[in-house]
């Protein structure tokens, strides 16, 4: 029978026997004594046998290896004044092994060394091939438990104090709007027809609405094909909410008091509440994004009107063709960033280049005034020069980079440089927590590749009461969370009068036909008494990545598919037989290359 777990032996057992399981970390020998590390989930604890005073389990202890898997029972002792260590929860006491039982050893090389004694770095696909040991290893078990811990806490809350209660929603289902592509599953017993696994929930959550279940909520899998990224995954979870006859305003201060709980019971820090909120407009104005990391400044200055019958062509054609000038200003910037970066060739030119800015012009400030190169230099006069300084705040030692063009570039060059720069001059503060919402998002957007409107968030999110006059230029009543320039959560109010649906799909060039095909089932159920509801969705591993303090989210998830969207412990997908896609009655196109042959 295990007393105790091995992170729990602490000064206060000294004098107990106790009877632990767990793992070797490490065993060293020091001139005829053994020392062994024995891990277990909560931990490491020292065990201590030698000849003379724990002759019974001398001999298996020194058979040990890293890894093994053992039972020790043993005296809880002081650790001697030398060998005291602060680092551990456990450093003050050792264990003298009365007995030392082998469960089982290790029969293979270990791919790598699990021990949090070993600081080597070890490679992703290795450790995601063997991932069972990885997850023993301090890191991933300590976020593996923290995202246990934020799920508890959300649960919690939403469960205890705000009286939601959580619904499964199929996984076989119906395509879902989130505009990504589907994951497919073939019907057996309905020859030639597909399920699709869920984006999320959306449209069973409004479906529960209808139902009156009031408050619903789900730690919900969602499944979307699409091209992957350091913080998205094929097969993510996320903490799916709708709630009905509560304005926006109630809905976002219930979830910041959700976030808050979650932050104290984690972080142990109190938010300020309210949340900072943006508008989508002032979002793109400011930051030239939607998810505004704002933990340090270099805010966007726009300064179209102020350049526009400039004799510099890049900046007067730019706004003449109905675009953009915007300066970034940095602070510091004259000194740390040469010219040969900006230009042709370097890397803040290739940052630019590939957010689609033919070039990057620039001025240096020093010794209080504007040092310009080439043209801008000929073409702004003083008067503007001065204008210049003082709406970008520029002084001394200042760079100031401006954007110029069709806006979303402007935006996306300056956006893409701002978090490039910011990290490069340490501009931000590493323990800081900021979380803000940007509102007031706009319905749709253009899809340029189908010359169509599409809907930003998804078509059944109501526009803004004030904007139903043209749904086209509408903004919409949704809403997203931005924790630290990560997209953490989205939802919105929903439609819920079918003449306004109506109107939303004619905007996004769905015939009554298509939409009824498309959402019928729904479209239906909204006749039979709808209350007005809303709600949102926040992505669970991204949130455990940013409160763990990981880059990837696949370090916050414990069986992760690679950036090829495949698994490379069990090694999914795979091939399968041909008796197996008949009974599904599919046949492959693919045509292998003749390398895969
Ligand atoms: P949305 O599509 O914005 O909204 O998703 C909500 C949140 O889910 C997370 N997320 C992802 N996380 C990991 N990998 C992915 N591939 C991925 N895609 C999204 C993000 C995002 O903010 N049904 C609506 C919500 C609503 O309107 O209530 C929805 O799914 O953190």
């Amino acid at each position: 029978m295990r007393t105790h777990y091995c992170g729990q032996v602490q000064a206060e057992h000294i004098g107990k026997t106790v009877t632990l399981f767990g793992w070797v970390d490490r065993r060293r020998d020091h001139g005829g004594v053994v020392f062994v590390d024995l891990r277990d989930r909560t931990g490491i604890v020292q065990i201590v046998s030698d000849p003379e005073r724990t002759p019974d389990s001398y001999t298996s202890a020194e058979h040990l290896r890293n890894e093994y898997v053992v039972r020790i029972t043993g005296r809880v002792s002081q650790r001697p004044p030398e060998s005291l260590n602060p680092k551990l929860p456990t450093g003050e006491v050792e264990i003298y092994a009365d007995e030392i039982v082998l469960l089982n050893a290790v029969r293979k090389q270990l791919p790598f060394q699990v021990s949090t004694a070993d600081t080597e770095s070890v490679r992703e696909d290795l450790r995601l091939r063997y991932r069972y040991l990885d997850l023993r290893r301090e890191r991933m078990a300590s976020n593996l438990q923290t995202r246990h811990q934020i799920i508890k806490s959300i649960r919690r809350f939403l469960e205890d104090q705000e009286g939601f209660v959580e619904v499964e929603t199929p996984i076989l289902t119906r395509s879902t709007p989130e505009g990504a592509r589907d994951y497919l599953v073939p019907s057996r017993a309905n020859p030639g027809e597909w399920f699709a696994l869920p984006q999320s929930p959306q449209l069973f959550k409004q479906l529960l609405m209808v139902s009156g279940l009031d408050r619903y909520y789900q730690i919900a899998r969602c499944f979307r094909d699409e091209d992957l990224r350091a913080d998205r995954q094929p097969e993510f979870t996320q903490l799916d909410m709708e709630m009905s006859f509560m304005s926006q305003d109630e809905i976002l201060s219930l979830n910041e008091a959700l976030v808050a709980h979650i932050f104290k019971a984690i972080k142990g820090v109190d938010l300020p509440l309210p949340l900072p909120r943006l508008t989508y407009a002032e979002a793109m104005e400011r930051y030239g994004c939607d998810k505004p990391d704002t933990r340090y400044g270099l805010e966007l200055v726009n300064v179209s009107d102020l350049v526009k019958d400039s004799g510099f062509k890049v900046f007067s054609g730019a706004v003449a063709d109905g675009g953009t000038v915007k300066v970034l200003p940095i602070p510091g910037g004259n000194d740390a960033i040469s010219n040969v970066r900006i230009k042709p060739g370097g890397d803040l030119f290739k940052i630019a280049a590939e957010a689609g800015a033919k070039g990057l012009a620039y001025i240096r400030v020093r010794d209080g005034s504007i040092d310009t190169i080439g043209a801008i230099k000929d073409n702004l006069s003083e008067a503007q020069k001065q204008e210049l300084l003082e709406r970008t705040g520029a002084a001394d030692g200042h760079l100031l980079l401006f954007g110029a063009g069709p806006t979303d570039t402007v935006n996306a060059t300056l956006d893409r440089l701002r978090q490039a720069i910011a990290k490069e001059l340490n501009l931000i503060p590493p323990d800081q927590l900021n979380l803000l919402w940007i509102t007031d998002f706009p319905m749709f957007e253009w899809n340029e590749d189908e010359k169509r409107l599409e809907a930003l968030h998804h078509p059944f999110t109501a526009p803004h009461p004030d904007d139903t006059a043209d749904l086209k230029t509408a903004r919409a009543q949704a809403y997203d969370l931005v924790f630290n320039g990560y997209e953490l959560g989205g939802g919105s109010l929903r439609i819920y009068q079918p003449e306004i649906q109506q109107q939303v799909f004619e905007a996004i060039g769905l015939t009554t036909e298509e939409a009824h095909d498309k959402f019928g089932f729904l479209l239906e159920a909204f006749e039979y008494g709808t209350p007005p509801h809303g709600g949102i969705a926040y992505g669970i591993d991204r949130l455990v990545m940013l409160l763990v303090g990981e880059e990837s989210i696949r370090d916050a998830i414990a069986f992760p598919k690679t950036q090829q969207a495949r698994c490379l412990l069990t090694n999914a997908p795979s091939g399968v037989d041909l008796k197996q896609l008949k009974e599904l009655h599919v046949a492959s196109t693919y045509e292998p290359k003749e390398k895969d042959a």
